[in-house]
């Protein structure tokens, strides 16, 4: 009789090779040993360190150290904020979750760590034994670069694998159940103690219950209660436009009941939204592709399903990556899309799919998909949109309110929508329910201490988590000062959530409040431009132990304010560029500045 080891499945990221070894190491550590005391034997030291910016790193890092501890391992957590290169390289072994941000960087506050990795006459790292968990997004292109450039740096530091680096997409569950799963049996496989291999004739067991971390907070358990995958069918019960029919741009107020639902949220987290396609443009897909809609193709939840769900509900088409232009280009020999793909001509294919998607493939090199099931095989899944949540759940009860710039743009002839915004913009009435879930940001929060002096920037969109902090601190009675930067294009139009700024302005629960209106005038003025003009303001603020917050866009806004930031902390403290960006990083580190930016 065979031996069924059935715990890791057949899709996982391992070759055959590696699952069957991996089944037959875990089949061992769960049959006739206990673990526990094996493991206690072990009292070996692992570092799990995690660079993380919203915290999915970190949440990972932590419920792989209580997993660890249960081994019998002592792990210690930490971020790579503030620590040190000569630290890992005094660890005998580091196990290291890393997310990526802005254009393939290290998040927030990483970058010296690594910089002292990379400096030329940094120690070798012989005695380390390392393995890199990379988060990333596929949508980007740099995909889980950070985590791919760490990974390669250990080894050429001559630090040893533990594993191969795992390049982990927005579905971090399973990947990391697997990847945990796979180190622990090679940390069980280095240790003195081994397991034992499991006797023929072993009965079939189940898949180990692999331990999950809802935290102590109960409200927290309740938050991941809804996920991506089990989203919350909450009712819209308010939509409106804050910005003025006259404006250059719209962006809407929308809010969503979560009443005795069991969802609960902390200011500062984000709303992720599952939204569905516009209906008229998969129709236009469905003509060019000479399908009819109602073809079986694989559904990205199970079985199968009609192409024309797929494309509504499941898959990507108003977006296109270069994994995308590369399958569909390979399908049809596009000899001008082959020619774009390759490595010089990166620039020109960023521009290319930037603002393109399916239907331009489909238009401009028609006639290359003949099989339906090829669509859903070449179209990502696709992705809930976040939303930073712009509520407060002291001042707020029951509900949950977003911000939402809608994306419009005419490009290559055509109108254009981005597949949420528009979704909340022309398909989504009051009472709708929609899917919704809530994407913790534990370093996105309101200062610990009550009395602290907050600075927020939150231009455009950016404004959100800040109107949820302020009705927060409200609500809950914080004494600590409040100063915030806005800046939109005209305060005519654009002023978004005018009355109930200037009414806490005028009551002295915003200290002080600073507008950038950009189109006001013959010339731009922007946020960074109020900061610098507030600059002695700004600094004593930072001397009384200020906070700072900074929220909206990433591409310039943010490596903007973070310029003025760095200069004012040069000009008002009078320091060198070098001690100001030092003093910049400090306040990362003390947690003192924090970005939520996209
Ligand atoms: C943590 C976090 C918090 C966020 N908070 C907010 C928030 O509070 N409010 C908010 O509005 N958004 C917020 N966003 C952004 C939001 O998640 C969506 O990315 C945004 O709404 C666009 O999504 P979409 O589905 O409408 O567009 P998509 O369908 O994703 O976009 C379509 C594509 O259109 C292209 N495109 C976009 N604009 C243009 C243009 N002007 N010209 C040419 N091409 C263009 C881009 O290539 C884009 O990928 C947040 C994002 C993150 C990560
Ligand atoms: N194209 C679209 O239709 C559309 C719609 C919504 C959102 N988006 C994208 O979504 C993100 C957020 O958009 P949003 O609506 O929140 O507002 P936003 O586009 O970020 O604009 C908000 C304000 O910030 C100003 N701004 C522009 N560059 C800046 C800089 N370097 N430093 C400081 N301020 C700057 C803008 O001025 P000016 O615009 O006058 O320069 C505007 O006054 C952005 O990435 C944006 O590109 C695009
Ligand atoms: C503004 C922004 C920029 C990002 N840039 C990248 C990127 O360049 N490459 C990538 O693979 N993922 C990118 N991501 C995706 C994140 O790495 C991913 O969501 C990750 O799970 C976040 O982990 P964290 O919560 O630990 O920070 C980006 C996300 C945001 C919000």
């Amino acid at each position: 009789m065979s031996v069924a080891v059935p715990y890791i499945p057949e899709d996982a990221p391992f070759t055959s090779e590696q699952r069957a070894w991996l089944n037959g190491l875990l089949a061992g550590m769960f049959s006739s040993v206990p673990r526990d005391s094996a493991a206690q034997e072990t009292g070996q030291r692992i570092a799990v360190l995690y660079a993380s910016q919203s915290g999915v790193a970190e949440g990972l890092a932590r419920k792989l150290a209580k997993e660890l501890k249960a081994q019998g391992y002592i792990p210690s957590v930490s971020t790579l904020v503030g620590y040190t290169a000569a630290s890992l390289a005094a660890e005998s072994c580091a196990l290291i979750l890393a997310s990526t941000y802005g254009d393939g960087d290290a998040p927030d506050g990483v970058e010296p760590f690594y910089e002292q990795l990379c400096l030329e006459r940094f120690p070798r790292m012989d005695k380390l034994s390392y393995a890199v968990f990379a988060l990333g997004d596929r949508h980007y292109e740099h995909f889980c670069e950070f985590g791919k450039n760490l990974d390669a740096k250990l080894a050429a530091l001559g630090g040893n694998r533990l594993a191969d680096r795992i390049d982990c997409d927005v579905d971090v569950d399973e990947p990391f159940a697997q990847w945990k799963a796979f180190i622990l049996a090679r940390l069980n496989e280095d240790s003195p103690w081994q397991s034992p291999r499991p006797p023929v004739g072993m009965p079939e067991l189940k898949p180990p219950a692999l331990p999950t971390d809802a935290g102590a907070d109960p409200k927290r358990q309740a938050a991941r209660a809804f996920t991506r995958d089990q989203p919350l069918l909450a009712a819209v019960i308010d939509k409106r436009s804050l910005t003025h029919l006259a404006s250059t741009k719209s962006t809407l107020h929308v809010a969503f009941s979560i009443e005795g639902t069991g969802m609960s949220y902390e200011a500062g987290d984000a709303c992720g939204v599952i939204p569905a396609n516009d209906q008229n443009l998969v129709a236009e897909i469905l003509q060019k592709l000479r399908f009819n809609g109602n073809e079986r193709v694989s559904s990205a939840k199970e079985g199968t399903t009609t192409l024309y769900d797929a494309l509504v509900h499941e898959r990507e088409i108003t977006r296109l990556n270069r994994k995308i232009m590369q399958g569909y280009a390979e399908r049809g020999d596009c000899a001008q899309l082959l020619d774009l793909l390759k490595p010089e001509h990166q620039t020109a294919l960023e521009a290319y799919a930037y603002d393109r998607g399916f239907i331009d493939l489909l238009i401009e090199f028609p006639e290359v998909i003949g099989d339906p099931e090829d669509v859903v095989t070449l179209l990502p899944k696709l992705a809930p949109r976040l939303y930073s949540i712009s509520s407060s759940p002291a001042a707020h009860a029951g509900q949950i309110h977003t911000t939402v710039a809608v994306v419009r743009f005419v490009a290559h002839n055509r109108h254009r929508g981005g597949v949420c915004s528009t979704f909340f913009a022309d398909r989504t009435s009051i009472e709708d329910r929609l899917p919704i879930y809530i994407q913790p940001n534990k370093r996105f929060k309101l200062p610990a201490n009550p009395d602290a002096p907050m600075i927020m920037i939150g231009p455009g969109t950016g404004i959100a988590p800040f109107r949820g902090f302020l009705h927060e601190r409200r609500a809950l009675g914080h004494k600590g000062k409040n100063w915030l930067f806005f800046g939109e294009r005209s305060s005519a139009t654009d002023y978004l959530y005018r009355e109930e700024l200037e009414s806490m302005q005028a009551d002295g629960h915003l200290t002080s409040f600073d507008t950038a209106f950009s189109r006001d005038n013959g010339h731009k003025i922007y946020v960074q431009d109020r900061m610098l003009e507030r600059a002695p303001q700004f600094w004593n603020w930072l001397q009384e132990g200020a906070s700072v917050y900074v929220c909206g866009d990433a591409s310039r806004m943010a490596k903007d304010v973070h310029a003025t930031l760095c200069r004012i902390t040069r000009e008002q403290g009078a320091m060198s560029a070098p001690a100001a960006e030092e003093y910049v990083g400090a306040l990362q580190e003390q947690h003192r500045y924090h970005r939520d930016v996209y």
